[in-house]
């Protein structure tokens, strides 16, 4: 006989099923037993009596199965051979799909003991610090909500991929070890080994080679990327997470921002039905409203916040291109791809590669009304979260060049750091634009989820640790020597 999953014995009573998983909990009601076993389809309650080793024949149930079933503790991993059987009518559960049956069981074995589990793993999880729910991390993964958040998780990028793929996209990979440039946040760097004192670096998004896709002429590209930016880590924010990103070749602002808004759109009505989107075709604000009407450049413009299957979708655009650099603030960037200092007291308020509004084009060109310039930029914010952002870009050698020269790069600097961009683009580069999602923040807000460690499997704590792997840690004295390291003394 084959293992059938739990979800499936709804529709078996009256059939003998072998079904495997944990021993979920177990009550003693007299002398019945109850155990709930669970497997990733769900839960099932059977009844061990002390009949049960006994009163059938034929090739028979265990005569030792009372006895064996009085041994299970929560979380043994166990298999049972049964009979599904309806439930008295008073003992219906109708909260659970399996509420209705119950297995009998005639053949129990037990595949793993267990020690006993650090917390409780029948609840929401939300009672246990963080730093014991990331050590056991692969136990807190068992609870209900965490498993209900990954398949959400799937089910949003099964539907990102099937329907981009209907549209002609191709999702492709670009590289994870790549080039530091000071685009935006710290980086996370790995030594080479091949090249002493030589790096290379995490990408903090596939930014330049979507770009440098589209030079290639793949029109439409898209990735389900990791991105890793050595950052503080906040509830929005992990040091490695996830972006849709998404690149076009010969569109407009309008365009990009219409395939998304219907994407968002089929998708919420797709995949979770029971949210409502408040407000089709998305508002959209100019940075100047947002600021002047809500203060911020993320407005949360949901008529009612209590409702949790409430969505509201609005786009910002028209951000100012260039802001003056705050000398005191040294240049570090105060978040994702937020400027760089460079020294002419201007830098770029999203993105360096962001091509200024069509009729401000000159003023970039010949750096003039640096102040005044409009960006393409915009972003798309869900319930007062940012959850992506994107422009039109630069696809003339000459403004992307002028760009940094607003900042103050010398020509070696912009050569060094952007020199292999600016020839590809004397290549011939069509007029190009995207967008890139927070993969991790549309699912936390979907799933109604307060961070966004709750929908990734794996995250780091709030220091920025993996308590599980006990990451980061030390290197042995070889690989240090290997890679050309030598640690300052006391480290
Ligand atoms: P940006 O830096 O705005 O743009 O990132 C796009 C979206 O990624 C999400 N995000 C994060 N999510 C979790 N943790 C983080 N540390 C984190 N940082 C950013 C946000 C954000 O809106 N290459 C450009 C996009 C483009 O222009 O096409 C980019 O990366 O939801």
């Amino acid at each position: 006989m084959s293992r059938v999953e739990i979800s499936s014995t709804v529709n078996k009573i009256g059939e003998s099923v072998k079904l495997a998983g944990w021993v979920h909990n177990r009550r003693d009601h007299g002398k019945l037993i109850f155990i709930d076993l669970r497997d990733s389809s769900g839960v099932i309650q059977m009844v061990f009596t002390p009949k049960n080793g006994s009163a059938t024949s034929g090739q028979g149930p265990q005569d030792d199965i009372y006895e064996m079933a009085s041994k299970l503790r929560p979380e043994w991993v166990v298999e049972v051979i049964g009979k599904i059987a309806q439930r008295p009518e008073k003992m219906f559960n109708l909260e659970i799909a399996t509420g209705q049956i119950e297995l009998q069981p005639e053949n129990l074995e037990v595949l793993a003991e267990a020690v006993t589990p650090p917390f409780a793993l029948d609840t929401d999880g939300k009672e246990i610090g963080e730093e014991n729910r990331m050590q056991y991390r692969y136990l807190d993964l068992r609870r209900a909500r965490l498993r209900d958040n990954l398949t959400l998780r799937h089910r949003v990028i099964k539907f990102i991929r099937d329907y981009l793929d209907k549209q002609g996209f191709l999702e492709i990979e670009t590289p994870i070890l790549t080039k530091s440039t000071p685009e935006g946040a710290r980086d996370y760097v790995v030594p080479s080994r091949l090249y002493a004192s030589k790096f290379f670096a995490l990408p903090q998004s596939p930014q330049q080679y979507k770009q440098l896709l589209m030079v290639a002429g793949i029109e439409k590209y898209f990735q389900i990327a990791r991105c890793f930016r050595d950052e503080d880590t906040r509830g929005d924010r992990q040091p490695e997470f996830t972006q849709l990103d998404l690149e076009m070749s010969f569109v407009e602002r309008e365009d990009v921002i219409a395939l998304n808004e219907a994407l968002l759109i089929e998708l919420v009505k797709t995949v979770v039905p029971e949210k409502r989107i408040q407000t089709i075709p998305f508002p959209r604000l100019t940075y100047k409203e947002a600021m002047e009407k809500y203060g911020t450049d993320r407005p949360d413009l949901r008529e009612n916040k209590d409702d949790p299957n409430l969505l509201a979708f609005c786009w910002v655009i028209d951000f100012p291109f260039f802001e003056k650099t705050d000398p005191s603030a040294g240049s570090q960037p105060s978040q994702g791809f937020g400027g760089q200092a460079g020294h002419g007291g201007w830098t770029f308020t999203h993105n360096p590669f962001s091509a200024p509004k069509p009729e401000f084009y000159d003023h970039l060109i010949k750096q003039e009304n640096v102040g005044e310039i409009l960006t393409s930029q915009y972003d798309v914010i869900m319930n007062g979260f940012e959850l992506g952002g994107g422009s039109i870009r630069n696809h003339r050698a000459e403004a992307l060049e002028a760009v940094f020269k607003v900042m103050g790069f010398s020509a070696e600097r912009i050569q060094k750091n952007f020199g292999h961009m600016l020839e590809a683009f004397s290549f011939g580069a069509p007029p190009h634009g995207g967008i890139a999602w927070g993969m991790d923040r549309l699912v936390m807000l979907l799933a109604n989820e307060a961070n966004i460690r709750e929908v990734i499997a794996f995250p780091k704590t709030g220091d920025a640790r993996d308590p599980m792997m006990q990451s980061p840690s030390e290197l042995e004295v070889k690989q240090l020597n290997e890679l050309h390291i030598q640690l300052k003394a006391g480290k």
